[in-house]
């Protein structure tokens, strides 16, 4: 690993399934945690990190702008002295100075642009991590449109304002060193030079009061577009099913001319207003041509005055450009810091409680305790479950949908806290037992299998990169997937699409459910994980289960009257409450709510197939 001063604060290790090394540079710093602070303030620590690097990037920038500063005067010295004496040393200096200015933009805008790109990469490095560890009720909340553009734009306004920033600095600098030494030569002559720079700063004002509203325009039809183009990728099934191509292409055509419209009003924009801002400065130098030349033949300035003031109008208009732009980078990257502080500021509800330990042992047992739990703010989903699992027991629960079986499924691997109650694990409770082992031992297949776009044998070594090809194999084939794999052009080499789109949805459960086992678990946790695997297959599945992980808990969310059958005993939710527990057989032979619910999921599934 390079080395590079760390702070061992930001460096704990977060998640670690088994044998997975962090294998990145953590971010030097993290942003001031106090948010009633100023937006710069309190990203000053990822800039103090590098406070070197950017101290000696602002002392070359000066010495750059000294050595751009400094020519016209040589110039009007050269002319005016050097031509009756020696023109030598005037010629040498200026060679000088083109040199130097050469070594300090070097160091000024590489150091500038390491600092800022720097502190870029920190932001996103903070904001991944701090999203790796927010809760899914932050997920549940938040748009993945949303995230994704915070992480990508917002991030890149803030650098950008970093380098641009001190850029402007040092050509406010350079005025003033420029307006200084013309002071000093001719004030009236200064005067008439600088007469007409405040007009391009408010022809440069006007212009970008019309650019900016439509290059917000512009960026929001991007975002339109790119809307439309990745529903229609990621839709494409659904798309072709209705034959809508043709309105889909109507419709990206239509936000095509409105996005060309935008675009092209800039440009009228800049083309009316960007010449005249060019003028101006040419019309200064008119002015001192004019002024000057008069000023000369009565004798009070030089003819090399002149020329370097004719030469200084041009350098001093840069500033007067480019302040206006930098204004408005800088309340756009205000606001970008506002959105980026929001994902940052957002507290971590499922954490590490303090003194939380490893759980001591694979657990196996699970209990319930008068459980009361409601998503957010809202209505209560759970309430008052008591439900004790016992070690190596199948257990399915049942109930209608909207009932609650995901919700408890989900509270076993502390996904989300209870509200009141607890939910333990070996007669612990999971919030004092740290979540990486809790995550670990308790395995959650969900029923939508997620899959990466990365080969099967990587799919199924997800939680644990370092298994060799026997173990991933083995999984696979307690999964019943093995055969299929085999059966694939590249067997476990075959790379699956984004979402695993060139495998069916049994195939990919069953992926799932390999990359689970493989992790060992020894509390399963199937939440509706079969559904669209085969009645036979499932069984077999469930009995290669049976035999691997023997000692493995098992809780089944379970709508297939074959897949409840595999259970030991059965639990009824009704309404987040359990109101009812025992075998299936007796359950159906004594609840009538229990067989209705049945029914009704029977007759749900075989519309579903
Ligand atoms: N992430 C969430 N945020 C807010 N409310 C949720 C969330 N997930 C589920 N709910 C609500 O909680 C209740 C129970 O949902 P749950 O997913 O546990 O039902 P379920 O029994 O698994 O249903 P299904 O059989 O359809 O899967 C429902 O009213 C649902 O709207
Ligand atoms: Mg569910």
């Amino acid at each position: 690993m390079p080395a590079i001063d760390r702070d061992s604060a930001t460096a704990e290790i977060i998640y670690e399934p088994v044998a997975v090394q962090r294998r990145f540079d953590p971010p030097r710093r993290s942003i001031d945690p106090n948010s009633s602070h100023h937006w710069v303030r309190r990203l000053a620590p990822l800039i103090a990190a590098r406070r070197w690097r950017f101290i000696i990037a602002m002392i070359a920038g000066v010495g750059g702008l000294i050595t751009q500063v400094a020519v016209p005067a040589i110039i009007g010295n050269a002319i005016d002295n050097g031509l009756r004496t020696n023109i030598n040393p005037y010629v040498f200096t200026l060679i000088l100075l083109a040199f130097l200015r050469v070594g300090f933009y070097y160091v000024f805008r590489l150091g500038l642009f390491q600092v800022s790109l720097g502190v870029e990469a920190d932001l996103r490095t903070l904001i991944y991590e701090h999203l790796t560890r927010l809760s899914f009720d932050y997920y549940d909340r938040t748009q993945s449109g949303q995230i994704i553009s915070r992480a990508n734009s917002d991030i890149r306004s803030i650098q950008v304002l970093m380098s641009f920033g001190p850029l402007v600095a040092t050509s406010g600098l350079m005025f003033l060193f420029a307006f200084a030494y013309m002071l000093t030569i001719n004030v009236s002559l200064t005067l008439v030079a600088a007469a007409l720079l405040p007009g391009v700063y408010v022809l440069g004002q006007r212009m970008r009061r019309l650019v900016f509203p439509l290059s917000w325009v512009s960026q929001s039809r991007q975002a339109e577009i790119a809307t439309i183009v990745d529903e229609n990728v990621n839709g494409v099934r659904v798309v072709r099913s209705f034959t809508a191509e043709q309105r889909e292409v109507t419709k990206l055509a239509a936000a095509a001319e409105r996005l060309k419209w935008s675009q092209i009003e800039t440009i009228a924009a800049r083309a009316r207003y960007n010449p005249a801002i060019e003028a101006l400065p040419r019309l200064s130098m008119a002015m001192v041509l004019v002024y000057g030349g008069w000023l000369a033949i009565e004798g009070q300035v030089s003819i090399g005055d002149l020329v370097a003031f004719s030469s200084y109008v041009i350098m001093m208009q840069v500033p007067f450009r480019m302040i206006g732009f930098l204004v408005l980078q800088y309340e756009r990257a205000a606001a970008s810091a506002q959105r980026i502080y929001e994902i940052l500021d957002e507290p971590l509800s499922i954490v590490d409680s303090p003194g939380a330990e490893d759980l001591p042992a694979p657990p196996t047992r699970i209990e319930f305790r008068d459980v009361h739990f409601a998503y957010g703010s809202g209505e209560e989903v759970l309430r008052g479950i008591n439900l004790k699992i016992e070690p190596s027991e199948t257990i399915a629960i049942v109930g209608r949908t909207g009932s609650g079986k995901s919700t408890i499924a989900r509270l076993i691997g502390r996904y989300y806290d209870v509200n009141s109650g607890s939910v333990r694990l070996d007669g612990i409770d999971v919030r004092s037992a740290t979540l990486r082992s809790v995550r670990h031992h308790v395995g959650t297949i969900p029923d939508e299998a997620f899959l990466f776009s990365a080969s099967i044998h990587d799919n199924i070594a997800f939680g644990r990169p370092g298994a060799s090809r026997d173990e991933v194999v083995e999984a696979a084939r307690s999964a019943r997937a093995d055969q299929f794999i085999r059966a694939l052009d590249q067997g476990y080499d075959t790379v699956t699409g984004e979402r695993g789109f060139t495998l069916s949805g049994g195939q990919r459960q069953r992926i799932s459910i390999a990359r689970t086992i493989l992790e060992r678990p020894s509390i399963l946790v199937l939440d509706d994980a079969t559904s669209a695997i085969d009645v036979q297959v499932e069984a077999a599945i469930h009995e290669a289960l049976r035999d691997q992980l023997a000692a493995t808990t098992t809780v089944l969310v379970a709508h297939r009257l074959s897949t409840i059958a595999l259970a030991d005993r059965v639990v009824l939710v009704e309404d987040g409450v359990i109101t009812a527990s025992g075998s299936h057989e007796t359950l159906l032979a004594t609840n009538p709510r229990y067989s209705a619910v049945l029914a009704d999921a029977a007759a749900v599934d075989q519309a579903a197939n």
